[in-house]
């Protein structure tokens, strides 16, 4: 274990029980960076009262059995530990890392099964913004789980199925199958769906085949599930060119739309009908899961079966959490979807809970993603009051980005590769960087900026690495000399890289990406410093020098290149 915060509060335990008993071994040091030493100890203060003693005491009493602490111990004001690790300890965890291909970043044991629903766009609405951020997000969840060596199982719950599915088949039928394909592949779902719906509310004949499809539908009638598939593959085309538009790593393998779960709703309904936890009231089929009450106190109904019979979300959402337990074995179950569903997925996950379909050694997690907001304030949507289209919003992403880079002399399909790059980094990580449950304000203007949290910042900061390496004539691979940090800002820079390990441990337990965007920002910032006070490549920089800052260069390089390709930005060498 590398990441000094680890190692010093593992140290510092083991002081507290020599100095006041085993009790004491698992009590939190409260270990926090320092602005007067690498880290303080605030432990001392809430340990007195307990001891009664006078905090600067047992602060003393804990220094004195710290007697293997690789580094300086001084007890300051009125019972801190003040705790500054020896350059040398420090360099040789910082070699240890670097000679490590996984960059000190553990494997879970034994892994978990890790399933992550995502993305989940509705074939007959539009996929808005909302869904762009819930697609970047759990990629983001699913690649980090990934390299901790757990099974991660994609979930593309996509909205597939339902009453609006009559409409859109029989305007399928009334504009042609080829037209209608044309149409969906290119993004217009959309206005596809308005003409349909146009077409439903003004006039009789077609209102009548629309409800009469549903029942076709829904009865399995073979041409008309004939006509869905045109539909649906057509719009998963035009799904697929925004995925690999933004290199996210979901495939067809992993869509689990409404749909597939049609075979299993009623024995849903009828299983929690016969185990007692779903009741008739007022003519629908309802689970009332305990501690949810509406505005008038009376207990609030999560409806699985309307009093029409017909099946809903929530009918849907309870046969995927029994599959997903019980077929998928998952131990984590990661809903990134929208916080406005987060009622919906409280009450699923309760029902779940109760019927016995969730057992304890399940977790299920509604990884809430916060609305992106326009300049406005509201919801984002074009000046006109359209939602945006998010083939356009993408593309002047990568327009904006290209402008950035115009005049840098790339031939022309470099210029178009970095440009995309810079341009899916820009908003990639806007998403990324906030805390997933806060709402943003979607802003070009500072998503592309080559400054700040941004993602072509970062780009910027690893393009800024590999030009030195350019410079010396060597690969960052073979830049192996030992790694000195005798300078200020190169011991500020090791000292924080050794925290990346246990970093990304954390940030996919707690489903929180922007924390690494804010490490890497931090390893930047720090690089940064490092440049202006550490010459590398300079001349009259003595070769051994040279070398050992290579090395510290290498090393910072794989850890700002693994850690955005795990945030599932794309990196660049030169921009
Ligand atoms: N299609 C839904 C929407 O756009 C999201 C589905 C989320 N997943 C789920 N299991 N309900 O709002």
């Amino acid at each position: 274990m590398t990441d000094p915060q680890i190692v010093l509060t593992e140290r510092v335990q083991q002081a507290l029980a020599r100095a006041f008993g085993p009790e004491h071994a698992d009590a939190d040091p409260l270990i926090r960076p320092s602005q007067f030493a690498d880290f303080q100890a605030n432990v001392a203060m809430s340990l007195a009262k307990r001891l009664r003693r006078s905090p600067r005491e047992v602060a003393e009493s804990i220094a004195a059995e710290l007697s293997d602490f690789p580094g300086t111990i001084e007890v300051s004001g009125p019972g801190f530990l003040n705790l500054t690790l020896d350059n040398a300890w420090i360099e040789s965890e910082a070699r240890r890392m670097h000679a490590d291909p996984r960059l000190g970043v553990g494997t879970s044991t034994p892994p978990q099964t890790i399933v992550i629903d995502y993305s989940a766009p509705n074939a007959a609405k539009e996929m808005h913004v909302g869904h762009l951020r819930t697609t970047i997000v759990g990629d983001s969840l699913a690649r980090m789980h990934e390299h901790l060596g757990n099974k991660v199982i994609r979930q593309n719950h996509l909205g597939d199925w339902g009453t609006p599915f009559g409409m859109l088949i029989e305007h399928l039928l009334d504009i042609g199958e080829a037209a209608a394909v044309e149409q969906l592949e290119a993004g217009q779902g959309t206005e596809f769906y308005q003409a349909a719906r146009a077409k439903f509310d003004g006039d009789e004949t077609f209102k009548t085949r629309a409800r009469a499809r549903v029942s076709t539908l829904q009865s399995g009638d073979p041409e008309t599930l004939r006509l869905w598939h045109v539909f649906m593959d057509a719009t998963v085309r035009f799904f697929n060119k925004v995925y690999a538009m933004l290199g996210v790593t979901l495939t067809d393998a992993d869509i689990a739309g409404e749909s597939m779960y049609n075979p299993m709703l009623q024995r849903t309904c009828d299983d929690l009908e016969a185990a007692g936890t779903a009741v008739i009231s007022e003519g629908a089929l309802c689970v009332f899961p305990p501690g949810f009450t509406g505005s008038d106190d009376k207990p609030l109904p999560l409806i699985i079966r309307k009093s029409d019979g017909g099946y809903g979300y929530a009918t849907t959402d309870m046969a995927a959490i029994r599959y997903r337990v019980h077929d998928l074995k998952a131990d984590r179950i990661l809903y990134v979807v929208g916080n406005e569903q987060a009622l919906h997925f409280q009450m699923v996950f309760a029902a779940a809970k109760q019927a016995g379909w969730l057992p304890d050694t399940t977790s299920a997690e509604h990884v809430r993603i916060g609305m992106m907001l326009g300049k406005d304030g509201r919801r984002f949507k074009t000046r006109s009051g359209e939602s945006v289209k998010l083939m356009d919003l993408l593309q002047e992403a990568v327009d904006r980005a290209a402008k950035l880079i115009e005049d840098r002399g790339h031939d022309e399909a470099t210029q178009r590769e970095i440009a995309h790059a810079v341009g899916m980094a820009a908003v990639k990580y806007a998403d990324l960087s906030v805390s997933h449950d806060s709402e943003y304000v979607f802003d070009f203007d500072r998503m592309v900026a080559m400054t700040g949290n941004t993602g072509p910042y970062m780009q910027y900061a690893t393009t800024r690495i590999h030009s030195i390496f350019r410079g010396a004539g060597i690969s960052p691979a073979d830049a192996t000399a030992p790694i000195v940090l005798a300078a200020p800002a190169e011991r500020a820079l090791g000292l924080h890289l050794l925290g990346f390990g246990e970093l990304v441990s954390q940030v996919a337990a707690d489903s929180e990406p922007h924390r690494l965007c804010a490490f890497l920002f931090q390893t930047a910032s720090l690089l940064s410093t490092f440049y202006e006070e550490c010459p590398v490549i300079k001349e009259g920089v003595d070769p051994e020098i040279r070398d050992q800052r290579l090395a510290l260069c290498a090393l910072t390089l794989r850890v700002l290149e693994t850690g955005l390709d795990l945030l599932g930005v794309p990196v660049l060498q030169r921009m």
